[in-house]
């Protein structure tokens, strides 16, 4: 194997395009696009964040949620990347996105985006947001035999290499079983 080297950068792939969901001090909803998260314990989410507007909310407020950004939704997921809710304050609207109060946390809903983590804030420290999983919900019609269905939410990742979303592939196998066969 021959390899190249791209030095010391962000480069991971998939990484998740998570669309993060906050009221500000008038209960005007916010969004706005993160790949630096991952789950980092059975309640707790971590997201790696500058200052946006999302974080003057998030300091307002104390609560966000997640949604998985989807194929259906990869337009206006991007816009709430490239433009802030402290220059242009309807952003939420703009995007075409519609809010429905979370019933656990004091955060929007993203009607347009099926499935979400509903999270309490517990620390914002150099840059790191850690919240608490309150709740995971998703809309019914994603929902079979009582699990979440990828196939039909159609979740998208972002390409750090190529600044690119793609959409998940075929399911190649199980996890926690297929190994089993190795043992
Ligand atoms: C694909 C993509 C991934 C992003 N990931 C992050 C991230 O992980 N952390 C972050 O602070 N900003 C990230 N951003 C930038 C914010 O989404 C952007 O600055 C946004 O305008 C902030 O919105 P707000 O000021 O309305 O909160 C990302 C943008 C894109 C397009």
């Amino acid at each position: 194997m021959s390899r190249v080297n791209f030095g010391a950068k962000p480069l991971m792939y998939p990484q998740p395009v998570l669309i993060i969901a906050t009221y500000d001090e008038n209960g005007v909803p916010n969004a706005m696009n993160a790949a630096w998260g991952i789950t980092t314990d059975f309640k707790e989410i971590t997201i790696s964040l500058s200052e946006h507007k999302t974080t003057d909310n998030l300091a307002n407020r104390g609560a966000f949620t997640v949604s998985l950004a989807t194929e259906d939704q990869v337009i206006a997921c991007d816009y709430v990347g490239i433009e802030s809710g402290r220059k242009v304050p309807d952003k939420f609207e703009k995007a075409g996105f519609h809010a429905t109060k979370s019933d656990f946390v004091d955060a929007p809903l993203i009607d347009e985006l099926p499935v979400a983590l509903e999270c309490k804030v517990k620390s914002f420290n150099d840059g790191i947001l850690i919240g608490e999983i309150v709740n995971v919900s998703a809309d019914e019609s994603v929902v079979t035999d009582g699990a979440v269905d990828v196939k039909k939410v159609k979740p998208i990742s972002f390409d750090p290499f190529a600044n690119a979303y793609y959409g998940i592939g075929e399911k190649v196998g199980n996890a926690f079983k297929d190994g089993a066969q190795l043992k």
